[in-house]
């Protein structure tokens, strides 16, 4: 697999991080010629591959297989690899269902995420009742002997999946295997390295899409500390199931962005968006632009292909209706596929911090219209949490001089149905949108090297509480 080559269009250099900045994008033209009319053929204009989860008893129907043949290029099977179908008895191995996914990929020329070696949940009846050594054996056991099986065949496989409990603590979750020591999850991935040497090798986890989380944080702390002592793991994926309870986070790229700087892919392994419309379409759109613009995020997948087909069927959050026909989101995803991402550089200053949230690195904005009279000028944003009221919140955004500069401008990116309703020390103006808000100095914008200059605002949060994205650029 080789990484997605970055690329940038005139004209969206303009769009910088966070999900509502996405909805700037679509207006953009796309030339036809540069277009795909698919979904893994547009993913593939940038290297990357778009993939689906897949039912074993539904390739039988035939618009589901239209569609999943037509539109993706990289497939998992949704529950037919688990653990409890793989080895229903002990020393039992059932590969019919597995292989039946499996073959159909590699027969219609696509690749196989492999899903999942090791996981607390969907484990055979005869494993949820082992504990200690005897449990660690029968777990590495399963992993060597179901990689082996695959050798050669999968692109990246879900080594250890969902190890992590939610909520504040940052913890590990209590589970059978976590009990057998917590360096379980490192012997999985050495097991699965040494079973299948050319897999890329991925941990996998939901709700950590929001950087500020505790789960992402401990997830993260978990991979420096795997990549510093040489575990071997290659990817990190974000299962990313969202809806009204749990939306996109405005910091999804932040995120991705942090993770790929750690020297692993990243990935989006289960996509999908409760809602209809164009809210939902916005919202796969912003997800899409974030991987777009980390090169490290190598592929998407959404979890099934018809809202139908889907394990939360009742909240149509996928990109085909029950009939197959494509909806919204499925446009606003193939147009951004289409329209392409703005790659940042990596963060310089990603360090999480276990005890209070983590500041969201930013990079410059490039300003396309401006020309710099000051090359090289280089500045830092930080956001800081302000007063909370229970209809709206205050923010402080810290600009820092990298270099001396003559003046900055700051972007802050709110997330729909937020509001900037108030600001302080600095000029505003805003986006069509209202989403966005361009901060200038008030005064002169000159900053010596190393001083920093701070404005605040309210946001009306109308029940959404993720913080803004915010960038700054010096010139
Ligand atoms: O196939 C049987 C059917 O014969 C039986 O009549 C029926 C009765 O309940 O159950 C059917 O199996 C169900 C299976 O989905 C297939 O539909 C299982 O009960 C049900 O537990 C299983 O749910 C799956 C779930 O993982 C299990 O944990 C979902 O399909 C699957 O989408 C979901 O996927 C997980 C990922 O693996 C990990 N990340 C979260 C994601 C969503 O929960």
């Amino acid at each position: 697999m080789t990484t997605p080559r970055p690329r940038t269009r005139r004209g969206l250099a303009a769009v910088v991080g966070g999900v509502a900045a996405a909805t700037l994008a679509v207006a953009l033209a796309v030339p036809a010629s540069a277009a795909g009319s698919t979904l893994q053929a547009a993913a593939a204009e940038s290297g990357r591959y778009f993939g689906t989860a897949i039912a074993a008893s539904r390739l039988n129907d035939a618009t589901y297989t239209t569609i999943a043949n037509r539109e993706f290029n990289m497939i998992t099977a949704e529950n037919e690899m688990k653990m409890d179908a793989m080895q229903p008895s002990r020393g039992q191995f059932n590969w019919s269902s597995g292989d039946r996914i499996v073959n159909w990929a590699r027969q219609n020329g696509k690749q196989v995420r492999g899903h999942a070696l090791a996981w607390h949940s969907q484990q055979p009846g005869w494993m949820q009742n082992m504990s200690g050594s005897a449990l660690r054996t029968a777990m590495l056991d399963h992993v060597t002997q179901v990689a082996s099986y695959y050798r050669g065949k999968i692109h990246s496989w879900d080594v250890v999946n969902e190890a992590f409990a939610d909520g504040s603590s940052g913890a590990r979750r209590d589970s059978n295997l976590q009990r057998t020591g917590n360096d379980w999850i490192e012997a999985a991935f050495r097991a699965a390295r040494a079973a299948d040497p050319n897999a890329k090798l991925c941990y996998n986890d939901y709700n950590t899409d929001n950087w500020q989380h505790a789960k992402t944080q401990a997830v993260y702390r978990m991979v420096q500390d795997f990549k510093a002592r040489g575990v071997p793991i290659d990817c990190v994926g974000f299962q990313a199931h969202f809806n009204s309870g749990n939306p996109v986070p405005s910091n999804y790229d932040v995120t991705l962005r942090n993770f790929a700087a750690l020297g692993v892919d990243v990935q989006i392994t289960e996509l999908d968006i409760e809602g209809s419309g164009s809210s939902q379409a916005q919202q796969y759109q912003g997800v899409v632009q974030a991987c777009l613009s980390v090169p490290r995020c190598t592929g998407i997948t959404v979890w099934g292909v018809r809202d139908t087909d889907s394990w939360r069927a009742s909240g149509t959050p996928l990109l085909f209706d029950g009939s197959g026909n494509k909806k919204a989101a499925y446009t606003s995803v193939l147009n951004q596929l289409n329209q392409g991402g703005t790659p940042v550089p990596n963060p310089t200053t990603p360090g999480p911090n276990p005890t209070t949230p983590a500041p969201n690195p930013t990079t410059p904005a490039p300003n396309p219209t401006t020309p710099a009279p000051n090359p090289g000028a280089s500045c830092t944003a930080t956001y800081s949490e302000g007063q909370k009221w229970n209809d709206r919140f205050n923010g402080t955004v810290t600009i820092r001089a990298n270099t001396d500069i003559n003046s900055w401008t700051s972007t802050v990116t709110v997330r729909y149905p937020q509001r900037v309703i108030a600001t302080w020390n600095g000029s505003p103006t805003w986006d069509s949108s209202g989403n966005v808000m361009t901060m200038r100095p008030s005064g002169g914008g000159a900053l010596a090297a190393g001083q920093t200059v701070s404005f605040g605002f309210t946001v009306q949060h109308g029940g959404n509480w993720t913080w803004p994205s915010i960038s700054c650029a010096a010139s």
